[in-house]
């Protein structure tokens, strides 16, 4: 953790469940997340992971405010979430960029939605797309980028307003591994600039271990947290290296240990 324990959290479960369905719903109920308690300190990077379907993306959406807990509380910087959380940045799992904007306008579109200055917007915009390396690809559309282009253009629309967490729902799922080597640097870097809580969905054990403060393993439905792994690797990392850092083997044999008895169905 990077800030003192006596620090607010920027995100605090309080024994949150959701269940859904049952009642009038026609459906069967089906018991998403059962118990989950845990805090996150303002600019920690946390990655989560658990076989699927077991309430990750739910646990974002009610921090996002696009979901409610059935039972306990999520807290944003010290207040209930209730309704739509405008403060989060948030990249969904099927996020998506608006085909009919080219990637400067895609990253623009946030601030136009915040009533932001054309100036400022104009800055914002500019600066932004250098981070993310897309400089001379301001007009192009999303289908003339590559994949990685695309989530860079993604990332910069989630952080071009500066939101202080970042939430993000499995983001590089789909990129190759040298791609999704070059995003984990990128993002890190920015991470590391804009001191961003980040929140961060993921399948990959190596990604978790090469991004985050600490890991959360969740168990299979009806979910709890199995663990929460520590990933004491110095920063700034090498994500190139990752592999052969003291520890790592460690902790990758742990994390592997854990998500491997969730995977049992029996
Ligand atoms: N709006 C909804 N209505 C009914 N059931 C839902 C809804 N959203 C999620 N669920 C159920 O809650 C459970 C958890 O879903 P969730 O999408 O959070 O899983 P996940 O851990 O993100 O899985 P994956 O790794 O496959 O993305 C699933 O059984 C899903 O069917
Ligand atoms: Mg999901």
């Amino acid at each position: 953790m990077r800030e003192p324990r006596h620090a607010v959290p920027a995100v605090d479960f309080q024994g949150v469940g959701r269940t859904y369905g049952g009642g009038r719903t026609g459906l069967g109920e089906v018991v998403a997340v059962d118990h989950a308690d845990l805090k996150i300190a303002p600019g920690e990077f946390v990655c989560v992971l658990g076989p699927s379907g077991c309430g990750k993306s739910t646990l974002l959406n009610m921090v996002a405010g696009l979901d409610a807990p059935s039972k306990g509380r999520v807290l944003f910087e010290g207040a209930e979430v209730k309704g739509v959380n405008t403060k989060v940045g948030y990249m969904p799992q099927e996020s998506k960029l608006f085909p009919w904007l080219t990637a400067e306008k895609n990253i623009e579109f946030p601030l136009r939605a915040r009533n932001v200055p054309g100036t400022e917007r104009k800055q914002l915009v500019s600066a932004y797309l250098a981070k993310v390396g897309l400089k001379g690809f301001e007009n192009a559309y999303p289908h003339q980028l590559s994949g990685g282009m695309q989530k860079r253009t993604s990332l910069a629309r989630t952080l071009v307003y500066r939101p202080s967490l970042l939430l993000m729902d499995e983001p590089f799922s789909a990129l190759d591994s040298q791609t999704k080597m070059v995003m984990h640097e990128e993002l890190l870097q920015l991470w590391e600039q804009e001191k961003c809580t980040t929140l961060f969905i993921t399948h990959d054990l190596v990604e978790a271990i090469t991004l985050a403060d600490r890991v959360v393993v969740m168990t299979r439905r009806p979910s709890r947290i199995a663990e929460i792994v520590d990933i004491p690797l110095s920063r700034p990392r090498d994500v190139y290296a990752i592999y052969e850092q003291a520890g790592f083997d460690e902790i990758y044999d742990h994390l592997l240990r854990l998500v491997k008895k969730e995977m049992r169905y029996e």
